[in-house]
C-alpha cells in the first residue's frame, strides 16, 4: 500500500500571524485523518515553530546540497533538521524557471537528501509548449534520468514524486484524468523498470490548480497517491477539505 499524501505548499505567501492561525483551524479540523499524511512547505523562517506544534510534519520549499559554507542565503539539510523540518521540495518548476536551477543541480540536492536521510518531493512537469509539440512524456523521463533514476533503491523510501504541469500551476486550468494517466502511468513505469518492486512503492502526486471540486476525480486515478497544493492550501479548512476527497 502506497503513501497517501496530501502537502501543502505555501510558496511566498501568508504572514507569519497568518500561519499561526492556520496551524490552530487545522488542529480543530484535521480529527480522525489518519490514512493521510499531511504534510506543510511552508516559509523557511516559520518551519521551528510550525514544526514545534507537531501538528503535522513541515518541509522546507528549498535546500543548498552543501552541508555547510559559504552559501549566502542559503539554508542546508541540517539546519533545517535542527528546526524539526523533516523534507524538502526539489526540482519546483518555478525554481527551474525563476532561479534556473538545473538539472545538475537538483541531482545535487537530491543526492544530498539521500546521503543525510532526508525526504523530499521531486517535482516534474512539462510547460505548455513541450505538451503542444506532444513530447512530454519524453521530457519528463528527461528530468527524472537526470536527477532521479541514477538512484540506489535503498533511498527510495526517501522519495515522493510530483507531477506538476507547468501550465496547470496556478492558472485554474487543471489537467484532465485522461492527461494525469497518461503521465503518472508512464512515471509508475519507469520507476518500475529502473527499481523494480521497490519503485511501485514510490508515491506520485498530482499538482496543479487541485481544488475541492476536482480533487475526488484526481485522487481516484489509479497511479495518483495525493497532491502538492498550492492555491487551495492557504486556506486551512479548504486544505483539510481535501482529504476527504480520497476515496
Ligand atoms: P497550485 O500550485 O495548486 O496553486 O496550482 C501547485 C504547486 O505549485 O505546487
Amino acid at each position: 500500500m502506497r503513501k497517501k499524501i496530501l502537502a501543502a505548499n505555501w510558496k511566498m505567501n501568508l504572514s507569519y500571524a497568518d500561519a499561526q492561525a492556520w496551524l490552530t483551524e487545522f488542529k480543530s479540523g484535521n480529527g480522525g485523518m489518519h490514512e493521510v499524511e499531511f504534510r506543510l512547505y511552508a516559509p523557511t523562517l516559520y518551519l521551528h515553530d510550525l514544526a514545534k506544534s507537531e501538528v503535522l510534519s513541515v518541509g522546507a520549499q528549498n535546500v543548498h546540497p552543501s552541508v555547510s559554507g559559504a552559501f549566502t542565503g542559503e539554508v542546508s539539510i541540517p539546519q533545517l533538521t535542527s528546526v524539526g523540518a523533516s523534507s524538502v521540495l526539489i526540482g519546483h518548476s518555478e525554481r527551474r524557471l525563476y532561479f534556473h536551477e538545473t538539472n545538475a543541480f537538483l541531482k545535487d540536492k537530491v543526492n544530498a537528501c539521500c546521503q543525510q536521510d532526508f525526504s523530499f518531493i521531486f517535482c516534474c512537469g512539462e510547460s505548455l509548449e513541450t505538451r503542444q509539440s506532444g513530447e512530454h512524456l519524453d521530457f519528463i523521463k528527461g528530468q527524472l534520468e537526470a536527477a532521479i533514476l541514477h538512484l540506489d533503491k535503498a533511498y527510495l523510501p526517501l522519495l515522493t514524486i510530483a507531477y506538476e504541469p507547468i501550465w496547470a500551476i496556478g492558472t485554474g486550468q487543471t489537467a484532465d484524468t485522461t492527461q494525469i494517466n497518461e503521465v503518472h502511468a508512464y512515471i509508475r513505469q519507469l520507476l518500475e523498470k529502473q527499481f523494480g518492486e521497490e519503485g511501485s512503492h514510490v508515491s506520485i502526486l498530482y499538482g496543479g490548480s487541485v481544488t475541492a471540486l476536482n480533487a475526488q476525480s484526481i485522487f481516484a486515478c489509479q497511479d495518483v497517491d495525493g497532491g502538492l497544493i498550492g492555491g487551495a492550501s492557504l486556506n486551512a479548512h479548504t486544505f483539510i477539505e481535501l482529504a476527504h476527497c480520497f476515496k
